[in-house]
C-alpha cells in the first residue's frame, strides 16, 4: 500500500496507538528492534531521542549508527487484544534520517514535530527535545492487516470513537495542561521559540480576518526595568487613591516590578483597530471593537498553548490595560496600538498552585 492510499481507518489506527517497535539494520544486516514513542503528521513519522543521550552521545545508540549506516527503518505500529477482531498493525518501511534542530531547511519541521510529541506525550514537556536531534521516517510503503484496518471494521467497535480520522493533535492535554506562571528560571527563552508562539497567535480567528493585534517582545532588561517602573507609578497613584496601606501598597508594587523584570521574556499583546470596519452608529462600532478584543483573546491564548506545547509556561498580567497611555510612552509605541495584556513567557521555577476550574456540567447550562 503506498502512502497516498493510506485510509482515514488505517491513519487513525496508527494515532491511537501509543508505542511502536522500530526496526533497523547495519551494514552487515544484523537487526536491531527497540520500543518507541512517535508522532505521526500524516506523512512522516518521528521518534525521539530521549534521556539516555544526555550520557552519551546519540551515535552511540545503535539504532542511529544504524541509521546513519543504512538510511532506512522499518516502524510496526500493532495492537494485540484478547478479542480477535480488534487486532491489528501497519508496518511503515521508510527511509530513515536524523533530523538535527538547526537541520538547514528542516528547523520548523522539527520543532513541529517536537510540539506533536509533546502534545502526544506529555512527559516531553520536561525534556529538551528541541535541542536534540530526532529520527524522521519517511514512510515508502505500509503493509496494512487487521479487521479494524480495512472498511470492515465494526461500526459497534467500543473503541470505534478513536477510529475517527483525527489531526493527530491530543490538544485537550494541552488545554488542560496550560497553566498560568508567575515565577519563572533565569534561564533564557530561545528566540525560535518566541517566533514559534507568535506564529501561532497570527493563525488566530478574527473579525473579517484584520488580525486587529500587534505584538511588542521584551528581553532585553532595561526596556522591562522602564516599563515596570512607568506602570508602577501609576498603580502606586491608584492604590493610593483605594486608600490601601502603604506598606501593601509597596509590597504589591515590589511584587510586581519582580515578575516584569524576572521574567526571561514579555510579550506585549496590543490591540490594533485601525484596519477594521467603521460604522456610522455607536452600537455597531462598539461590537466591532469588542470583536477584536475577543480576536485578541484567542490570539493570546494560542500564543500561551504554543509556549506550552514548546515545553514553556506563560502567565497572563492585566496591568497594561489600566495604564495604555503610560505603557506606550515607556515603550516609544505609537498611539494606535492599545496595550491590553502582558505575557510573561518562561521555563515555570515550580508547579504553580492552580485554582479549581469548573467543568462543562457546570458549564453548559442547556443543551437542546
Ligand atoms: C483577561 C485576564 C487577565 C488576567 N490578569 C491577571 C493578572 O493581572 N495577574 C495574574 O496573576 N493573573 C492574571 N490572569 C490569570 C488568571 O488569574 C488565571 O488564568 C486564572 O486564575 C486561572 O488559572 P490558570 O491560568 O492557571 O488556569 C488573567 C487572566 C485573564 C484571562
Amino acid at each position: 500500500m503506498t502512502m497516498s492510499s493510506l485510509s482515514d481507518e488505517a491513519a487513525a489506527f496508527i494515532q491511537a496507538q501509543r508505542v511502536a517497535r522500530l526496526a533497523t539494520a547495519d551494514s552487515s544486516g544484523r537487526p536491531h528492534v527497540v520500543p518507541v514513542c512517535y508522532a505521526f503528521d500524516g506523512g512522516r513519522f518521528y521518534i525521539p531521542l530521549d534521556e539516555k543521550p544526555k550520557r552519551v552521545l546519540v551515535t552511540h545508540l545503535r539504532r542511529v549508527r544504524n541509521i546513519l549506516e543504512r538510511a532506512q527503518a522499518d516502524l510496526l505500529i500493532d495492537r494485540y487484544d484478547d478479542d480477535w477482531s480488534r487486532l491489528g498493525y501497519a508496518l511503515a518501511h521508510c527511509n530513515a534520517t536524523l533530523l538535527a534542530p538547526d537541520a538547514p531547511g528542516r528547523a520548523a519541521e522539527h520543532a513541529a514535530a517536537v510540539v506533536a510529541l509533546r502534545a502526544r506525550y506529555p512527559q516531553y514537556r520536561a525534556m529538551g527535545l528541541e535541542e536534540r536531534p530526532l529520527i524522521a521516517l519517511e514512510p515508502q510503503s505500509f503493509s496494512l492487516w487487521g479487521p479494524a484496518l480495512g472498511a470492515s471494521a465494526p461500526m459497534s467497535d467500543p473503541d470505534a470513537i478513536w477510529l475517527q480520522p483525527g489531526r493527530g493533535l491530543d490538544f485537550l492535554p494541552l488545554a488542560r495542561g496550560r497553566r498560568s506562571v508567575r515565577s519563572f528560571q533565569s534561564r533564557p527563552v530561545p528566540r525560535a521559540v518566541l517566533e514559534e508562539m507568535l506564529a501561532a497567535a497570527a493563525w488566530a480567528p478574527s473579525p473579517h480576518g484584520r488580525q486587529p493585534w500587534r505584538f511588542v517582545v521584551l528581553t532585553r532588561s532595561e526596556p522591562k526595568a522602564r516599563l515596570a517602573d512607568a506602570m508602577g507609578d501609576d498603580w502606586r497613584a491608584t492604590l493610593a487613591q483605594d486608600g490601601e496601606a502603604a506598606e501593601v501598597v509597596e509590597q504589591r508594587l515590589r511584587r510586581s516590578h519582580q515578575r516584569i523584570q524576572e521574567a526571561p521574556a514579555l510579550v506585549l499583546a496590543c490591540l490594533y483597530l485601525d484596519d477594521l470596519d467603521r460604522y456610522p452608529d455607536e452600537q455597531r462600532q462598539l461590537a466591532e471593537e469588542t470583536m477584536a478584543i475577543q480576536s485578541l483573546g484567542a490570539a493570546i491564548q494560542n500564543l500561551l498553548l504554543a509556549a506550552y506545547a514548546l515545553g514553556l509556561d506563560t502567565g497572563w498580567m492585566c496591568a497594561p490595560l489600566f495604564s495604555p497611555a503610560t505603557v506606550c510612552a515607556a515603550l516609544d509605541l505609537p498611539s494606535s496600538l492599545i496595550p491590553h495584556a502582558l505575557i510573561p513567557v518562561g521555563y515555570a521555577a515550580r508547579d504553580p498552585k492552580r485554582r479549581p476550574h469548573r467543568l462543562p456540567d457546570e458549564l453548559v447550562v442547556r443543551w437542546e
